[in-house]
């Protein structure tokens, strides 16, 4: 018995990171920002490969923030390669919740974790309102990219009819809290969270700073009643929709926004360096 319990220790000791250090990142004000790219439908093999070699040799002083892109699937494995020994991270911009199957045109976690990438971002407004992406679908790709050991990056956000009938924080809660079902506290804390105003995506029109940080503000909320202070503080909620090198700083000092996730301006390294840059 003594020697199982020894091991059991020795074996959790290994898995988790030390307690210190995990109460530390939790604290208030230590979110490392993460600023993270969604390529969409753009970059093929060799434009990956050269953007990713141009964001790695701006980023010398960005040791502050965390850095992702997320490719489109055919320049997952070859992003993976080319981030190699640099301190950008690489994701998937979906998954299918099956671990394999006759699912024409998808892709699960385990063909995502076999390209190197280690974030998929759930329930983007693009795959929401085109691809008939549900509350219920984003809960199951959820759980699947968590027990495929993928970091989720869950979006959610409000229509313009939804915030001018002043539904923003209704919709967006209950969007958080199905996303949420039946997730553990500790794989809870492994979550990311994006707010993106559908009506800022893409449109040029971003969200004031006083808007978002209102929202976030609610979403961090919420995740404190669904679980506690401490998942609440250690969450990451960033802010999309139009953001630039011109009003990221505005955005990224609210203090609840906690990174950027970048459409159109992550397709140049010197935007998203800019904005990084705004992040320290
Ligand atoms: P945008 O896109 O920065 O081009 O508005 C953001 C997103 O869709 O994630």
């Amino acid at each position: 018995l003594f020697c199982w319990t020894i091991q059991s220790f020795l074996h959790s000791a290994e898995k988790k990171p030390p307690l210190l250090p995990r109460l530390f990142s939790h604290a208030r004000g230590m979110r490392k920002k993460l600023i993270a790219g969604n390529w969409k439908m753009f970059k093929k093999i060799g434009e990956a490969q050269s953007l990713i070699k141009e964001i790695a040799q701006g980023a010398g002083d960005l040791g502050g923030v965390e850095l992702l892109v997320c490719p489109p699937y055919t320049a997952l494995n070859a992003a993976s390669e080319a981030r190699k020994g640099t301190q950008i991270k690489v994701g998937a911009q979906d998954l299918h919740w099956e671990e394999q199957g006759a699912f024409t045109g998808k892709i699960s976690w385990d063909m995502i974790r076999d390209t190197g990438a280690e974030y998929v971002i759930i329930g983007h407004s693009e795959q929401r309102s085109y691809f008939h992406e549900t509350d219920d679908t984003v809960n199951k790709k959820t759980k699947t990219a968590l027990k495929g050991g993928l970091v989720p990056v869950i979006c959610v956000g409000e229509t313009l009819a939804e915030r001018d009938g002043n539904r923003t924080m209704d919709v967006v809660s209950t969007q958080t809290k199905k996303a949420f079902e039946g997730i553990t506290k500790e794989d809870a804390t492994k979550c990311v969270i994006a707010y993106e105003p559908v009506w800022a995506i893409g449109t040029g029109r971003n969200a004031t700073p006083e808007q978002a940080q209102e929202v976030h503000a609610g979403i961090r909320a919420l995740i404190q009643s669904l679980y506690d202070a401490s998942v609440a503080e250690g969450m990451r909620i960033l802010y999309g929709g139009s953001m630039k090198p011109d009003n990221a700083k505005s955005l990224l000092t609210q203090k609840d926004i906690d990174g950027g996730l970048i459409g159109g301006a992550s397709l140049k390294a010197d935007s998203f360096l800019a904005i990084a840059r705004a992040g320290l």
